[in-house]
This record gives C-alpha cells, structure tokens and sequence, in this order.
C-alpha cells in the first residue's frame, strides 16, 4: 500500500484525502497543518494520525508519498524537503511561484530521485484528450488560433477571509497564477509551446496586490496566434473557454464540456456530446469535480509503482508559469517578451 500523508489541511485537501480513499493499493496515512485545530479536525473526520509538524511527517516510515495542499508560496520549499526526505510528491497547482524555485525544484526532484506531479486535473479530462488527439493527428488542418478566456467572480471577502490570497509572496500572482494557471496549461498542452507575449496586467477592482485582470496576446512556436484572457473581478463569471482554430477545423471547450466540434469532412463522433457548461467554477471556488484529481492522482500511483514519468511531471509543471511569468514582465516592461 503507498501511504498518502496531507500538508495543509485546509478547502482542496478534502479533494485530495477522498481522492486517496477512492485508489486501490492507495492509503490516506496521515495529515499535518500549522493550525492545531485544522489538523486535529481533518483527523477526525478521515480517521487518521495527524503529525505536529511537516518535520515529523516526513520522517514517518508510514508516508511515501505527500500531498502538498498549502497556499502556494509554500509548495516549493515544502516539495524540496520532502524530496530530500525520499518522498515523492503531489503538488497544488501552481508548481512554484516563479522560475528560479521551478528550477531548484526540478534540481531536487532529480537529484533526490523521486517523483513529483503537479495537479493540472483539466488535462485528465476526457474531452480534453479528444480535443488533444484531434489536434495531433491534423484534424483540424492547420493550427492558426488558440484561445482561453476565464472571466472569474471571486469576491472581496474571498480574497479577506485567508490572508495569502492576493498576495505576491503566497499566492504568487493573481486572477492568472491562481484560477488562470489552469487555462494556460490546457492552452500550451493543446496549442504547443508559447514563443513570445505581449500583456497587460491590471488590478482594477479588488483590494489586492496581484492583478485581478489580465489580457494577452500570443505568437505560438508553430506560428499560430492566441489570447489569453483571465480576471476574477466581473459579475456574475463565465465558463472557462478554450477556442482551438485551424483551417479545417475548430473545437470550443467550455469548462469539461464540449460545446462544438466542427471539422470539416467528418461526423461529430458518437462518443462526443455537445453540451453547455454546468459547472460554476466561475463563481464559486468549491464547485470542483474530484473526477479530475482522483485520475490524476491514480496516474501518480501508477508512476510509482511502475517507475514511470507521471503525466504532468516537474517540467511540465513549469511550463504555466513560464508562460505566466512572461506576460507578468511584458506587462511591466511594455514590452513583447520572448520565451
Ligand atoms: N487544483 C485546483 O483546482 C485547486 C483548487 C483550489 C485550490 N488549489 C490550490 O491549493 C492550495 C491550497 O488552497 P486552499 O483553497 O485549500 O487553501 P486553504 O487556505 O483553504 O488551505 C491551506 C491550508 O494550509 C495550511 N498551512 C499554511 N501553512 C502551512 C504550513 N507551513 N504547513 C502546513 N500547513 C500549512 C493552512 O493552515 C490551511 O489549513 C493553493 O495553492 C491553491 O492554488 C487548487
């Protein structure tokens, strides 16, 4: 049994601890926070041992791998020492807070040999690997656009009531790092590398030091155009859009649904439903499926027990930011910013 052990026993670790509980040859092994309280309440309501202090965890013969749930501008020194403890790890999104922790992290994860996921559960989605296969095999001709809007609700008083919210040291970012890293991951996994940026970043409405607005433009390494948009300020929010354009062909995703699929020449396949968005992720930060953490999570223990790269690995988790801390310096500089 490969024993899961929780840091940071706040809102997104529930997804991860019943995720666990869902994996065969998966154990939830124990949990550990800062807060008393929090942690002894997770103990409880999971029935498992709850450790002092991460120091004490990782120590624990019991954990073999940890499930990094804190605010973000700890997930890098937290994954460097558990790497250097032997422990492979799962990591919230984003990876690391800019580059020079992405790369020290890779440097850890190599050295220490073990193995690193970080979560991006919209690429485990299967509409997504559709929309992947589809492009891979040229189905949509040649690639010319590829674009993501995600216009977000999030409240002042979701930003207030936790203090890393907002902030450049623990949330590394805004409307982009936080709720946008996702939509800028699915653009590149499906688009292909980013070559250069030009943004603009504002924080227009919400008391926070990070940007609640963000709008850019990009040129992708196959030559193809794109916009990325993302903003947690507008009421009432909409469905996160991917918009993928070739000459023969186009597919728009909202959220996990597909809402058309249009390629010139061929039927809709039977096994795609075209349907509207449901899910209110754009309004309400908890409205999360766990379908996409559990596949992930089981990919991880698959890795494992396979020696085998899991799906979104150390470099891939870079890629996001690489892209987002672009768009962060052509909005300071002015200036179009190459990767
Ligand atoms: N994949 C997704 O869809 C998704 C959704 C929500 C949040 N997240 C990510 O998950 C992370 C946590 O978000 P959340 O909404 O659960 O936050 P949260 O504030 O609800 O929980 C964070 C927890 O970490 C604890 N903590 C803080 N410092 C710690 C430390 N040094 N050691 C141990 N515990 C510590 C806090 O006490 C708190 O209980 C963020 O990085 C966020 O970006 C991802």
């Amino acid at each position: 049994m490969i024993g899961f052990g929780i840091i940071g026993c706040g809102m997104i670790s529930r997804w991860h601890a019943n995720a666990v509980l869902s994996i065969e040859g998966a154990r939830l092994a124990g949990a550990t926070d800062v807060s008393k309280e929090s942690r002894e309440a997770f103990g409880r309501e999971f029935g498992i041992p709850v450790y002092n202090s991460v120091d004490e965890m990782l120590s624990s013969p019991d954990i073999h791998v940890v499930s990094i749930c804190t605010p973000s501008g700890l997930h890098t020194p937290l994954a460097i020492k558990a790497a250097r403890a032997g422990k492979h790890i799962v990591v919230e999104k984003p990876m690391s807070i800019n580059l020079k922790e992405c790369d020290e992290l890779i440097e850890a994860v190599e050295e220490n040999r073990v193995k690193l996921t970080v979560i991006s559960q919209l690429r485990f989605s299967p509409a997504v690997a559709r929309i992947k296969e589809a492009v891979e095999r040229g189905a949509l001709g040649r690639l010319l656009t590829g674009d993501i809007y995600m216009k977000y609700y999030r409240s002042q008083e979701y930003y207030d009531r936790s203090g890393w919210r907002g902030t450049w040291a623990m949330d590394g970012g805004g409307a982009l790092m936080n709720q946008g890293i996702h939509g800028v991951d699915l653009l590149q996994y499906i688009m292909g590398p980013v070559k250069s940026v030009f943004a603009h970043t504002r924080t227009m409405v919400r008391k926070i030091e990070v940007e609640d607005t963000a709008s850019a433009l990009l040129e992708f390494k196959n030559g193809a155009l794109g916009v990325i948009q993302a903003t947690t300020s507008i009421y009432p929010g909409s469905p996160r859009r991917l918009e993928i354009n070739g000459d023969r062909g186009s597919i728009v995703l909202e959220e996990d649904s597909m809402v058309s699929w249009d390629i010139q020449g061929e039927e809709i396949p039977p096994d795609i439903q075209i349907k509207k968005a449901t899910n209110v992720a754009s309004s309400d930060p908890a409205a999360i499926s766990i379908e996409g953490h559990l596949r992930q999570m089981r990919d991880m223990v698959d890795a494992i027990r396979n020696d085998r790269k899991p799906l979104v690995d150390v470099y891939e988790g870079r890629k996001p930011i690489e892209i987002i801390m672009a768009i962060y310096e052509s909005s300071r500089t002015g200036k179009l910013v190459e990767l």
